[in-house]
């Protein structure tokens, strides 16, 4: 493996940094790329390039990366395929007049191994299609309140149920109600509340808790009930779960799904699919822009499908994430620390869990520190993608076993905070 780590210090980085001050609005164009994620004034800010699950800073230090673009690179960077599909698509054109044939084939190529999809459409974020799957559902129902379970992206409709809600309408907050994962109660609840209202409930099939026996299917028959469409929101487990989605992977098969991240390895995709009967309203719903249909990353997608089916891609993923869940678990007991930290989630999207104490923001940002000076860019998520092998794994447990090691020492000594050489992460703008 090649020297990894925090070799040339931040000063690149915090170049750049200081040339985006009063020039980009929070300095990022993605909250959870942003510095209050790592260690301000330790962390490097800045990549410049990604090959296999190897990433290199502005000022060249590598990493082992565990962000792999938000969980949306899933073959890995750099990947020949891929980039041969892109290039040669590059060639004939990024972005027509009219429409192009390959807007029928990822269709059928996604129609072919995804449950619920009669039917596609596509957009370039994941929040484009969660949108367009509510639109639809008010529209298919004729009815206007939406329940949801997880995080679906920037859109009015959804972050009213945040805490950051500048610039929303209040009146929103009428429109839009959150039950609670595993609490089928919760959402039995809001169903009477609101009997004869629903439009849709959407919810990310699973998060970092897997679903209790019966749970999904439970939700489904309660949504159906009530007239409602159920929705799964798959950016995060849809190619990277298994590549029949959560949906495939659950048995539990929903009337509309929407798809992102992992599904073009990288490049700017996202997916609207669902029963044909209830598509079909698309025609009378505006659902349409400009980059609708753009070639690079329906190219893209096309060979990173192929090759999932092709080589079992993530089948790889879902064995490389139980071995650093459950290998990372026994170290984290072995240095008693199982009481504050613990690997949660399905393999293929496993999550640092910290418990709920003052210390744990500490916790996570000294972990987050000395990972990241052993080579290891580490966000509490890790998306695994095809390209990290058993010996990225492996280097990462090593340094994790050391990293834990020293955070025991630390909390022995009362001086982890001391130990932190920046500003500890800030927390991040996610519900549960
Ligand atoms: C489950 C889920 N839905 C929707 C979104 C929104 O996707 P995007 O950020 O591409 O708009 C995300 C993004 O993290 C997500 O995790």
């Amino acid at each position: 493996m090649e020297q990894l780590g925090m070799l040339n210090g931040i000063q690149q980085s915090d170049h750049f940094w200081k040339r985006a001050d009063g020039l980009i609005p929070c300095g990022t164009q993605c909250l959870s790329k942003g510095p209050t994620q790592f260690v301000y004034g330790y962390a490097p800010k800045y990549l410049v390039k990604g090959d296999g699950c190897l990433v290199t800073d502005a000022d060249d230090n590598k990493f082992i990366d565990y962000g792999m673009g938000l969980g949306a690179v899933s073959i890995g960077y750099n990947d020949p395929v891929v980039n041969e599909a892109i290039i040669a698509q590059l060639k004939d054109a990024i972005t027509l007049t009219l429409m192009h044939p390959l807007e029928v084939e990822v269709s059928e190529l996604v129609r072919e191994v995804i449950p619920c999809a009669e039917s596609v459409r596509f957009g370039k974020n994941g929040s484009d299609v969660t949108t367009a799957a509510i639109r639809l559902a008010r529209a298919y129902t004729g009815k206007d309140i939406v329940l949801c379970c997880g995080y679906h992206g920037w859109h009015d409709w959804y972050v009213i149920t945040t805490e950051r809600t500048s610039g929303i309408p209040p009146i929103m907050e009428e429109l839009t109600k959150k039950f609670t994962y595993n609490d089928i109660d919760s959402l039995k609840a809001l169903m009477e509340t609101y009997k004869g209202r629903v439009a849709a409930v959407i919810m990310e099939p699973v998060g970092i808790t897997m679903p209790q026996a019966g749970f999904l299917a439970d939700v489904r028959d309660i949504t159906h009930e009530n007239g409602a469409l159920l929705i799964f929101d798959e950016v995060l487990t849809g190619f990277r779960l298994s590549l029949h989605g959560a949906q495939g992977h659950f048995g539990v098969t929903p009337d509309l799904a929407t798809f992102g991240k992992a599904v073009a390895n990288g490049m700017p995709l996202s997916m609207l699919v669902g029963r044909k009967e209830i598509m079909a309203a698309l025609e009378h719903v505006f659902f349409s822009f400009t980059f609708g249909g753009e070639m690079l990353s329906l190219a893209a997608a096309k060979a990173t499908i192929q090759q999932m089916k092709a080589r079992n891609t993530i089948g790889h993923v879902n064995e490389m994430g139980k071995l650093l869940k459950e290998s990372g678990n026994a170290l984290i007991s072995k240095h008693g620390l199982a009481d504050r930290i613990q690997i949660k989630g399905p393999d293929a999207k496993t999550l640092f869990v910290y418990s709920d104490s003052s210390e744990a923001n500490l916790v996570k940002s000294f972990l987050q520190q000395e990972m990241i000076r052993r080579g290891i860019l580490f966000t509490s998520y890790n998306y695994i993608s095809y390209a990290h092998k058993q010996d990225h794994i492996q280097y990462t447990l090593d340094a994790l076993d050391d990293c834990l090691g020293e955070l025991s020492e630390a909390r022995r000594q009362d001086n982890i905070k001391a130990r932190i050489e920046g500003i500890p992460v800030a927390p991040v703008f996610r519900m549960a």
